[in-house]
């Protein structure tokens, strides 16, 4: 995908999802998206409510996942999780209590806003085996094969290098591993007026 935009265009495109991120890590995802997020996106979602009850409330404000990773399958006791774009860390918290104390969690964002906001949250929930780091999908910062699961929620549509990203999933992921991933796309061609849009991209 990346190589039909000019660098020009690829480097608006980042900039232009950084500064929308980073205010909805200020702002809460409420006045952001057309579509439910927080604690009303949740509940539509059939996220498992009861283990987010101690969540921070600008954690669960923030959450603009599109899906729920979680209904594709589940996460066991002991997992090593990783969460690509993990915006200000629901799901990779989340996963953290799904894996337990013997798991490990990893989130990464190009976000840094959002990375910031997901280190207060871990800080305030207080548990040992999360890490949160700034990085991008496409050049994820981890060894072949150190993921028994690989979870994402409304990221791999922002993403410039589709093909990249997804085989870097798959190279963070143990033989056997799983990908679960929750996304939109695009199911008819757009308006004329509006296909050559480049801010298509990211609102
Ligand atoms: C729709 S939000 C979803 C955030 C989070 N997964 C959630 O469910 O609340 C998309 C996130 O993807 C991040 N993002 C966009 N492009 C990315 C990329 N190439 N690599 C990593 N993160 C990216 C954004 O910074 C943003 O936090």
């Amino acid at each position: 995908m990346e190589s039909s935009l000019t660098e020009k265009e690829a480097a608006l495109i980042r900039e232009s999802i950084k500064d929308k991120y980073s205010q909805v890590a200020a702002t809460g995802a409420a006045s952001c998206f057309k579509y439910p997020t927080g604690a009303e996106g949740l509940k539509q979602q059939n996220y498992p409510l009861d283990l987010l009850r101690d969540f921070p409330p600008a954690l669960i404000d923030s959450f603009c996942g599109v899906g729920n990773p979680f209904s594709l399958g589940p996460i066991h006791p002991g997992d090593a999780v990783l969460d690509i774009g993990c915006g200000a860390g629901l799901d990779t918290l989340l996963a953290a209590r799904m894996a337990g104390p013997e798991g490990r969690v990893a989130g990464i964002d190009v976000t840094q806003a959002m990375i910031d906001k997901a280190r207060a949250s871990l800080s305030i929930l207080g548990l040992q085996n999360v890490i949160f780091q700034v990085a991008e999908a496409e050049s994820l910062p981890f060894p072949d094969n150190d993921f028994d699961a690989v979870i994402s929620n409304g990221v791999f549509n922002l993403t410039l290098d589709k093909e990249k990203a997804l085989k870097e999933a798959h190279r963070v992921l143990k033989p056997g591993g799983r990908l679960l991933l929750a996304d939109m796309v695009l199911v008819a061609a757009l308006p004329p007026d509006q296909a050559g849009r480049i801010e298509n991209w990211y609102q």
